[in-house]
């Protein structure tokens, strides 16, 4: 089986960090998003994997490649250029060329706690023309939806509906035969001027092709907005073991946390689940849980918690934050008293200073 994993498009819903930053590279727990999903594929016995890239196609291939993947799995990767997104089905034909074997489609803005190892089991040896992974959400609207008949089979799928048929949610992640091809080839786009990945596997419903579906166990996040991506920090944080390779003077550690080389505590107190990269200072702060600081960064005379500061970045007097996402080399320095309890969406190389 191959893997194409989808990192292309604008991710408006996510400026301003998604000004400088492609969404699928920003941090959870300290890793890119996209990493999740190149893991899942890896780990599903997947040797070749195409990343389909867009806008911002530099960041993503050079974030990529800065991990060993290759190495360590035995696992090839490339690069398909698809330029504008057009849609989840265009993705597929961009990549017509690559795609002469099934292949697993995964979204890498999704997060799933479980991976896919068993969903692509099930998918090869009910030997469907394709498997599509479903998940009860509260906001059916927001996802592609699941209409099932009583027998278990798919009736229908319905993208973004205004009034669901149900609360199964389509998770962004797919199993094909190639015959997925010919069905991106027979759609037109949707409202929304894309090609649709639900019509396509709706048009291989209506022509006689299988269509079998699993269902999500543990939890998954599509990390489209801000809550979302500090969801999943909280989520992942959640299950973090404790490792203290920094050394702390007059400070207390309490809870689980993930304290990397070089780190340096000082009159503080940090509480887990949390996790601070290599070679960060922290002085006279608490770190709350639920936090995620990026590597070589500088946290003084502030509270934070729920929260992610990306690498690089200095937040001095900054009173206390939370549920924030900060971004990378963003320098926040307050000298005067501040009110509580502040929450910021703040780009890269932002200074805020006062
Ligand atoms: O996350 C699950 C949902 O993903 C499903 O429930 C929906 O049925 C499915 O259509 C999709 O909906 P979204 O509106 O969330 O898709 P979005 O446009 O955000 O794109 C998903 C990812 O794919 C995102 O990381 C960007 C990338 N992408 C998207 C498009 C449209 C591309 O690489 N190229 C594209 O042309």
């Amino acid at each position: 089986m191959k893997g194409l994993i989808l990192s292309g498009g604008y991710g408006t819903r996510l400026r301003p960090i998604t000004y400088s930053q492609q969404k699928q590279l920003i941090p959870v727990a300290n890793k890119p998003i996209l990493f999740y999903a190149i893991e899942d594929v890896i780990e599903a016995g997947v040797k070749e994997i195409g990343i389909i890239v867009g806008p911002n196609k530099e960041q993503v291939i050079e974030t990529v490649k800065s991990e060993n993947w290759d190495v360590d799995a035995g696992a090839e990767i490339e690069f398909i250029y698809q330029g504008e997104p057009k849609g989840l089905a265009h993705t597929i034909l961009v990549a017509e060329d690559f795609l002469d074997d099934e292949f697993v489609m995964y979204l890498g803005d999704n997060i799933l706690r479980e991976g896919i190892v068993e969903h692509a089991k099930k998918f090869k040896g009910n030997n469907y023309d394709a498997s599509i992974m479903l998940t009860e959400v509260e906001n059916p609207q927001q996802f592609g939806v699941a209409d099932i008949n009583e027998d278990g089979t798919i009736k229908r799928l319905v993208e973004k509906p205004k009034v669901p048929p149900g609360n199964l949610a389509l998770v962004g992640i797919y199993f094909f035969k190639p015959v997925i091809l010919e069905a991106c080839k027979h759609i037109k786009p949707s409202w929304r001027n894309e090609l649709e990945i639900t019509d396509a596997i709706q048009w291989l419903i209506d022509n006689g092709y299988e269509v079998g579906w699993t269902k999500v166990q543990g939890w998954w996040k599509d990390t489209g907005k801000p809550e979302d991506i500090l969801e999943a920090n909280r989520l992942i944080l959640d299950d973090i073991k404790t490792k203290n390779e920094g050394t702390a003077e007059s400070s207390k550690i309490i809870g689980r946390a993930i304290i990397e080389k070089g780190v340096e505590i000082k009159n503080s107190i940090v509480k887990g689940p949390s996790l601070i990269g290599c070679d960060c200072m922290i002085r006279n702060s608490y770190i709350g849980p639920y936090t995620s600081i990026g590597k070589e960064c500088i946290i003084e005379d502030t509270e934070i918690e729920d929260s992610i500061v990306m690498e690089k970045s200095e937040i001095i007097g900054g009173g206390r934050i939370i549920e924030s996402l900060i971004g990378k080399e963003v320098k926040i320095k307050r000298k005067s008293d501040l009110p509580n309890g502040r929450k910021l969406i703040v780009g890269d190389h932002s200074e805020i200073v006062g």
